[in-house]
């Protein structure tokens, strides 16, 4: 008799079974299966996609898939990515979660609104906040005007004054990442507890290379969470603990503000003389938090969260708030400088423009423009959105999960629990939208230069998304589009800048971006008042 070979009978029934499991059903049977994949191996496993993240090639290979294969391809065996107004409706229009991709910006061991999974408990967080951040009520902040008349005239102002007798250049994002935390901290924490980077250049060195050094490492647990976590138990660190360390002072620096913010309020707020020392965003917060304490109490979709965890939940808000905050305005003040610094004749235009204000900046008066004829002078505003279009600081894209138990994307019917994203980078690329889309073209965004009609305005609206859309749109869009359009009129008021050096000006790959190289070096130099 013949004995039993049982491995060479496990083996034929498995070789099979892996065969459909890892090959047919994904490539032929998954509703995913119909859908263009973006790489031949995409339907069997998402290695072609790690490693093109990995590489940071993301952008600019989605990118070149969209254009060949249209607005809903398949990255991996579980992954699609859309490029089309349809798409960013459905998928960021409500009803698509975010998942736990976005948990690497929880703080402290816990959630903030930006790291908040669903949308229930995101909802009640938002509405505490987005009050202070609307258009209106920054528009009408003596608060805020009166901690970027300080900023503006006693940091930055000054500073660059100084830099005129650099021959060499400065290298201006740095600059405009202390300007930049400089604005988002004081409007969060008050004047007197938010930072002055400006100012302070020890500090603000040792502070922003402990934030940036930890830049590539998100990369192990956002996209292989397990392995990272498997391999941390046998004490192999894809994320070095370093990376940990930093975060935890960077944790600790943003924790003392808070302690110190909630301490003046209960203290010497009442006598306080300044308002730019007034702490706009930790007092909403602190009041919305009372407010679902005390009239949902228990049923509070946050009981277990932030009113769990009080003190840690406003920290770890506040650092998002921070983080988010300064890192996206420094890169687009940087790119914005950087187009002007390369074309004279706009620059010129845009002096003028300033300069007709009925208050313009003014060194000597202090004085700042009215906020609303800031908001409409047009030059401005074309190149802050056209800067916005071509550079956006988060051009990556940005994951939800599908809901389930489906949903339909283009004439695709997708199964729940499939990550799907999209990217500002090819959003804001189409050529039917904005011609030639790699130039830089301000006059786009000038209604009474580019002839275009009703319809192709409306357009070029609905495709701008730099700060997302839907509810889990950018919170700090209206703070950011006030903040830079007091910058640069503040600046290019007084100053003329030059490029000296811009090598490595070339945008980064991958979810929020920076230049390649942080070397951008501008000559500054007093402009000559009409
Ligand atoms: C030019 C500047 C800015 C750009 C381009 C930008 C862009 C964005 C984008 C694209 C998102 C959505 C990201 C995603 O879902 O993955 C976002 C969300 C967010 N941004 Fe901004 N942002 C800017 C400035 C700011 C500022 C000044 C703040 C200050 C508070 C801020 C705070 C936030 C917060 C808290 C969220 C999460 C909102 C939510 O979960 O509902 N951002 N931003
Ligand atoms: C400023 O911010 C960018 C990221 O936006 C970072 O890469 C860079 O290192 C920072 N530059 C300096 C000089 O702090
Ligand atoms: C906060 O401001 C107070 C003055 O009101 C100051 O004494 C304290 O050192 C500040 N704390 C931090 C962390 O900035």
């Amino acid at each position: 008799m013949l004995p039993l070979n049982i491995p060479v009978i496990v083996a034929g029934a498995l070789v099979p079974l892996a065969f459909y499991k890892f090959v047919i059903s994904p490539a032929f049977l998954s509703p995913l299966a119909k859908v263009p994949s973006a790489h031949w191996s995409a339907p069997f496993s998402p290695l072609w996609i790690l490693w093109i993240r990995y590489r940071r090639r993301e952008n600019r290979e989605l990118h070149a898939a969209h254009l060949r294969l249209g607005p809903v391809i398949r990255l991996g065996p579980n992954e699609i990515s859309v490029n089309d107004l349809t798409g960013l409706r459905i998928v960021y229009g409500g009803g698509f979660e975010k998942g736990d991709w976005y948990s690497i910006f929880d703080n402290y061991g816990v959630p903030c609104m930006f790291s908040s999974w669903h949308s229930r408990p995101h909802s009640a967080r938002k509405r505490m906040m987005s009050n202070v951040y609307s258009k209106s009520m920054l528009h009408a902040s003596p608060v805020l005007a009166r901690q970027a008349e300080i900023i503006l005239y006693d940091r930055l102002l000054p500073f660059l004054a100084s830099s005129t007798f650099v021959e060499s250049g400065i290298d201006i994002h740095e600059t405009w990442n202390a300007t930049a935390m400089d604005f988002i901290t004081a409007y969060q924490f008050g004047l007197k507890n938010g930072s002055n980077f400006l100012r302070d250049v020890d500090n603000r060195q040792h502070w922003l290379h402990l934030y940036y050094i930890r830049k590539t490492y998100p990369y192990f647990t956002q996209e292989l969470p397990r392995l990272t976590r498997f391999l941390k138990f046998f004490g192999i660190h894809l994320v070095p603990l370093w990376v940990d360390r930093a975060n935890r002072e960077l944790e600790a620096w943003t924790k003392d503000r808070c302690d110190a913010t909630v301490e003046y309020l209960k203290t010497s707020a009442a006598d306080e003389k300044d308002i730019a020392n007034e702490p706009v965003v930790m007092k909403a917060l602190l009041s919305g938090m009372e407010k679902e304490g005390t009239i949902k109490g228990d049923d509070s979709v946050l009981t277990n969260t932030l009113l769990k965890y009080p003190e840690l939940s406003i920290s770890s808000e506040m650092i998002d708030q921070l983080a988010a905050g300064h890192e996206t305005s420094a890169i687009t003040l940087t790119y914005l400088s950087w187009e002007l610094s390369r074309d004279a004749s706009l620059q010129d235009a845009l002096r003028a423009e300033l300069h007709a204000l009925s208050l313009s900046p003014s060194e000597s008066t202090r004085s700042l423009p009215n906020s609303k004829d800031l908001d409409a002078l047009p030059i401005l505003h074309a190149v802050v959105m056209e800067t916005l279009r071509l550079h956006a600081a988060i051009p990556g894209g940005q994951p939800r999960m599908t809901p389930y138990p489906s949903c339909t994307l283009g004439s695709y019917s997708i199964p729940g629990g499939v990550r799907v994203g999209a990217q500002a980078h090819s959003v804001h690329r189409n050529p039917n939208i904005y011609p030639d889309p790699d130039k830089f073209d301000y006059t786009r965004w000038m209604d009474d230069q580019n002839g275009y009609s009703a319809e192709q305005k409306k357009e070029r609206d609905r495709w701008f998304w730099a700060f997302s859309s839907g509810g889990r749109m950018c919170i700090g869009s209206n703070f950011a589009m006030h903040e830079i359009k007091l910058v640069i009129a503040a600046v290019y008021t007084n100053f003329r800048t030059y490029v000296v050096d811009d090598e490595g000006i070339e945008q980064t790959d991958g979810y929020t971006c920076g230049p390649r190289s942080n070397r951008l070096i501008l000559k500054i130099e007093r402009a000559i008042t009409p």
